[in-house]
């Protein structure tokens, strides 16, 4: 239990004490972050007014090479914990904070590690690919970790005859399979916003606007790829929605990504695929938007909640992360 400034706070949640109104947050933000030498690193999920105030807003790929490079002594991870453990691993020396700990994933949680080591051990001579929507431990048993951004590309790099382990993402997993006709066995894991989007009401939509492109992750569903005009990362679908020469999409991602296509095309539009249920924003990932911009600002100031892991799993769960960086450094990605 860390006690700071007489208030009881642990590092199991999250700082979410009322601000006085004559702070002024971002400004504060600012401040802190030059004084303490921090950086703050922010997903395309997260909310428009956290990467707003983010030093470097990105994928995933992106966000582990940033923690890699960066001279900060403190990183911030505006993200999901898997995200902000990976940057740990990768930057073990430096103080790594997330705004809430209760930031998961339900795509890291579908694929416990007890049951992974048995499946895995059911497939032995297998390469293990795990995309880096894991916890440390999966890493740990993981040869070589990618991102929705690299997999393609890693996967293409082994041997042809190589038989290969794929966790846990079964829409990626097996889109890569059909891509490159490689010998995988997929766990079967999924993220619950990737697969509430609704191929009906997406259809409706799209007889709405017939001149509109569907562009989707590649986390979601078959049916939805199979009516995709582009499959891509987060990055991928963001550079797409500048080089195109269309002017109007229906984005199957997280409705977070909109933001970034908004600033960087002002001038087309943009729609967020609907989910299956009309009455929720399933489409929004719920723990990706638990960071908001107080929670930025207690934890910086309190320094609070912070990623820490033992030093042992960190050593079992770097190498897999390294290799990807090594690929993808090679391959210019
Ligand atoms: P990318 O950041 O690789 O596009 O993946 C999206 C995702 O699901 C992160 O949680
Ligand atoms: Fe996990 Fe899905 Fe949220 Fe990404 S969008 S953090 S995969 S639950």
């Amino acid at each position: 239990m860390n006690i700071v400034n007489n208030l009881n706070i642990d590092n199991k949640g999250f700082i979410d004490m009322e601000v006085d109104k004559s702070v002024d947050m971002l400004e504060e933000i600012k401040q802190m972050r030059k004084d303490k030498n921090a950086v703050i690193l922010a997903h395309f999920y997260q909310d428009s007014e956290v990467q707003d105030i983010a030093d470097f807003v990105g994928d995933s790929l992106g966000l582990s090479q940033q923690a890699a490079e960066t001279d900060a002594d403190i990183i911030l991870f505006a993200g999901v914990h898997f995200m902000a453990e990976t940057a740990k691993i990768l930057a073990p020396d430096k103080k790594v904070l997330i705004p809430d700990l209760q930031a998961g994933c339900s795509l890291a949680e579908s694929c416990p590690p007890e049951a992974f080591a048995a499946f895995k051990k059911k497939y032995p001579g297998h390469t293990v690919i795990s995309y880096v929507n894991t916890t440390a431990e999966i890493k740990a048993m993981t040869d070589i970790i990618c991102t929705s951004t690299n997999a393609l590309e890693i996967i293409k790099s082994l041997p042809e005859d190589e038989k290969i382990i794929f966790a846990p993402d079964r829409n990626l997993g097996s889109y890569i399979k059909s891509e490159t006709g490689r010998d995988m066995v997929i766990w079967d894991g999924a993220c619950h916003v990737h697969e509430e989007f609704s191929l009906e009401r997406i259809l409706e939509l799209k007889k709405e606007h017939p001149d509109a492109q569907i562009i989707a992750h590649p986390e979601c569903e078959k049916p939805i790829l199979l009516v995709s005009d582009h499959i891509g990362s987060t990055t991928s679908l963001l550079n797409y929605t500048v080089t195109d020469s269309g002017t109007e999409y229906i984005v199957a991602t997280e409705s977070g990504i909109l933001h970034q296509m908004r600033l960087k095309s002002p001038e087309k539009h943009f729609i967020a695929a609907p989910p299956k249920d009309s009455t929720c924003a399933c489409n929004d990932c719920a723990f990706m938007k638990l960071i908001s911009v107080k929670k930025i600002y207690n934890t910086l100031k309190y320094e609070l909640p912070e990623i820490t892991l033992e030093q042992e799993l960190m050593d079992k769960a770097r190498g897999s992360i390294v290799r990807m960086l090594e690929i993808s450094k090679k391959l210019k990605m």
